[in-house]
């Protein structure tokens, strides 16, 4: 749906970049640019940029750009239409809603709203005498009522329609219950139940503070012990960690991350509240970026058994890709956090945590346990694997240290390890030298766009078309320059087309900045153009100006003309467009 240009303007002008921002991300100036670290990619040196004059964002380190909306769509996830209607919600500005046409937005609005109280419906339910089960299993588990208050949490009813009734009591339709997965159908009688029967309910909050799902343990041995809401249009789990809401507001530098509910609220309630679990899936690349915006370092303490080791080594690599520090808790007298805390207390727990395994130590031990070490050939391959896990160790300590441990493991001696180690350390660094070789011819590759759909075919061109629009959003009244010029001299099409909304915007008198071209220009578009824009400023004379004017209506002129003759070219244009519009 398109908005008007005089409601974007406002939209724009009530949400000044550098304001929204900097309700992500802690900003500091320097000259004309706001600089902190990227909410989009993990880093220690802040690359991430904000132009308050022209009301871009564009970070250095992974390319993403764009206007105050485009900013919205990535870090809050959301559709165009969806950010421009949650600027407008923080701007106090009314929107020109096309009734015709629901907002996703306005729905999941209602979604959330059912989830809360829902929520809130459970919460209240185990105050009832039908919930005096609930109420034992609780303090069973040794939950406070802090915590369960903490938590919201609450009680499903073993009824089939109790949640059903209460909501539906409270305005919300069959069909939101179904969408956001509290009620079922049968499939064989078409009839309606609540999903969530006689269970201890744990209420699952984004980052935001909306509900987005559930998780319901059973008070018995029965099985399934855990059902979770299904995806939906307010809860995925690939995007989405349970307690993230808290997490947050932690003083603690660094987070936890559990493999259950129930370690998470333990956690909690013996003041780690650092505490988060994925929600009954595996650690996913989303979760990992989720975390690296809130901290520096992550702990795992996921389940000493196979699944639970399995999923730590997955887990690394995909945590320590955003320059997360990965730590890994081992426990022994206890399978997990919640176990352990119960048995042993904070104290001992937080000894544990000082004294976290570093992931080297880690990684060897575990890369061990996968071969039998009695045996000749397989100590032949743990050696090799060895080697070339060690030869990843950034220091010469590690590498020494680690390399006389693993010689021990095998029962080598450490000059012979020493020797392997040093031959997969020469390896490494040959890849890396071809890895650099290939970044140099990259960087002569460098003046074209990152997206390989933006390629310029016309570098001459290009570059005329990259200054101008510079210099135009600068200073507008060039356009009074620029007559001869037609979104069809452009050699970059979305050059084109913003140089044409850009006009038309100074002939209506609207204003004139990039931020405007959200609606028009994909968000790689977008990136790209802030990247252009985020170049270092150019002398901006007429002369230098006239020049680009010039240079590009060369270009077009040589890139039509050269070859066929030109009456030739437009008869054989007409034909075509006739041939696909002729209907
Ligand atoms: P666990 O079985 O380790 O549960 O499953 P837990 O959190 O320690 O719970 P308690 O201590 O037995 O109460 C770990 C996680 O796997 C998911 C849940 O997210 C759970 O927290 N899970 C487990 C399910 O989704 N469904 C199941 O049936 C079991
Ligand atoms: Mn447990």
């Amino acid at each position: 749906m398109a908005f008007s240009p005089v409601f974007l303007d406002e939209l724009n002008n009530r949400n000044p970049i550098e304001d929204v921002v900097g309700q992500y991300v802690a900003l500091t100036r320097k000259g004309s640019n706001l600089f902190g670290l990227c909410p989009f990619h993990g880093e220690k040196t802040a690359s991430f940029s904000v132009a308050p004059e022209k009301g871009i964002f564009y970070c250095f380190g992974c390319h993403k750009g764009g206007g105050v909306v485009n900013f919205i769509m990535e870090i809050e996830n959301l559709s165009y239409p969806d950010a421009v209607r949650f600027l407008a919600k923080r701007a106090g500005l009314e929107v020109p809603e096309d009734d015709t046409n629901q907002s996703q937005y306005k729905k999941k609005e209602r979604l959330w709203a059912l989830n809360k109280e829902a929520a809130r419906f459970f919460n209240d339910q185990l105050k009832t005498p039908a919930a005096a089960e609930a109420r034992a299993y609780i303090s069973q588990r040794g939950m406070t009522k802090a915590t369960v208050t903490h938590f919201g949490l609450g009680f499903a009813p073993d009824s089939w329609s109790a949640l059903m009734d209460a909501m539906t009591a409270k305005g919300f339709s069959k069909e939101e219950l179904l969408e956001v997965g509290l009620v079922r159908k049968n499939q064989n009688k078409g009839t309606l139940y609540d999903y969530f029967r006689n269970r201890l309910m744990f209420p699952i909050i984004d980052v935001r503070g909306n509900v987005i799902g559930f998780g319901g343990r059973v008070m018995d041995a029965s099985e399934p012990k855990y059902l979770n809401s299904p995806e939906t249009t307010v809860f995925n789990k690939r995007r989405n960690l349970f307690a993230m809401n808290f997490v947050k507001k932690s003083k603690l530098d660094f987070i936890i991350l559990t493999e259950g509910y129930m370690d998470t609220v333990t956690l909690h309630q013996y003041g780690f509240d650092c505490a988060v679990a994925s929600l009954g899936t595996s650690l996913t690349q989303e979760h990992a970026d989720l975390l690296s915006k809130y901290t520096n370092e992550v702990v795992l303490t996921y389940d000493g058994d196979a699944a639970g080791q399995n999923a730590t080594q997955r887990a690394i690599p995909m945590l320590e890709k955003t320059g997360l520090r990965v730590k890994v808790l081992r426990m022994q007298g206890a399978k997990d956090p919640d176990e352990f805390l119960k048995k042993y207390g904070a104290d001992r727990f937080r000894l544990l945590l000082e004294g976290s395994v570093n992931q080297a130590e880690y990684r060897l031990a575990s890369l061990q346990m996968k071969f039998d070490l009695s045996n000749d050939e397989q100590k032949v391959e743990f050696a090799k694997q060895a080697a070339d896990l060690i030869s990843s160790f950034t220091t010469a300590v590690e590498r020494e240290i680690y390399g006389a441990r693993a010689a021990e493991m095998a029962g080598l001696s450490a000059e012979v390890m020493k020797i392997e180690v040093n031959k997969a350390y020469k390896r490494r660094l040959a890849i890396s030298k071809k890895a650099q070789e290939k970044k140099d011819l990259e960087i002569s590759q460098q003046r074209q766009p990152r997206s390989r759909q933006l390629r310029y075919d016309n570098i001459r061109s290009a570059m005329a078309e990259e200054n101008l629009l510079r210099m135009l959003l600068r200073q507008p009244e060039l356009f009074d320059r620029a007559k001869t010029l037609e979104r069809e001299t452009f050699s970059v099409p979305m050059f084109g087309r913003a140089f044409d909304a850009l006009r038309r915007r100074w002939e209506d008198d609207l204003s004139v900045t990039p931020s405007v071209l959200s609606e028009l220009l994909t968000p790689e578009e977008m990136a790209h153009l802030t990247s252009v824009l985020q170049k270092p400023d150019i002398p901006l004379t007429d002369e230098a100006f006239d020049d680009c004017v010039r240079i590009i209506s060369e270009e077009y002129r040589r890139a039509n003309i050269s070859g066929t003759d030109d009456l030739k070219k437009m008869q054989e244009n007409l034909r075509r467009k006739k041939g696909y519009g002729g209907k």
